[in-house]
């Protein structure tokens, strides 16, 4: 009997790139992200199409229980002396994880629980995060290179930046030439 076998989508572990017929791919400009860096000066005198970070995913069914999959290339760079970061977010569907998976490049994975306490989780390529419901979370990229975690979340999970409009409780900064987190009072 032939069996029928089906060709799936891949990603490239070294790189995080994925070979798929349906690919979506959104690229956030410095331009797109006001109030994100506290050094509002440096941030200004950034043309604003400058690539901070690019996501390719895959498209997936909606509806309770589909998944999607989907890679982050965060470039290495500095607004002032604060490392290139992703904008950061809750789920909209607050009891909704995700994980991680740090493929190529260094880095830091910020988390914030609602009561805004904050941890660093450190980004590498095989680190795995499980990234727990009702839980913010945010990619910094404190290397030389362009820093690639793969990522697997519902559909259902949706993004909630609102609830972040305040900012997170930490800020990683270049300081003296060491990698520095800040703790902020008010974002
Ligand atoms: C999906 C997820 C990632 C981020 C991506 C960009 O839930 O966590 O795919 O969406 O890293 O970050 P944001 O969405 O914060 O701009
Ligand atoms: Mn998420």
């Amino acid at each position: 009997m032939n069996i029928s076998v089906n060709m799936p989508p891949c990603v490239a572990f070294h790189n995080g790139h994925f070979t798929a017929e349906d690919l979506i791919t959104k690229v956030t400009r410095s331009g797109d992200l006001a109030g994100v860096f506290y050094d509002t000066d440096a941030w200004r005198a950034l043309p604003p199409e400058t690539a901070i970070y690019q996501v390719e995913m895959l498209k997936s069914p909606q509806g309770e229980g589909e998944l999607y999959a989907g890679t982050t290339h965060l470039n290495p760079g500095r607004i002032g002396d604060e490392f290139y970061m992703t904008r950061g977010h809750f789920h909209q569907r607050r009891e909704q994880g995700e994980v991680y998976f740090g493929l190529r490049g260094t880095g830091l994975l910020l988390l914030q629980d609602e009561q805004g306490k904050a941890r660093f989780e450190q980004v590498s390529p095989g680190s795995v995060h499980i990234i727990p419901g009702a839980t913010a979370h945010r990619l910094i990229n404190t290397g030389t290179e362009v820093l690639s975690a793969l990522a697997v979340w519902p559909t259902i999970a949706g993004h909630d930046y609102a609830a972040l409009a305040q900012g997170f409780a930490l800020r990683v900064v270049l300081q003296g030439g060491k990698i520095h987190g800040k703790e902020v009072q008010n974002g």
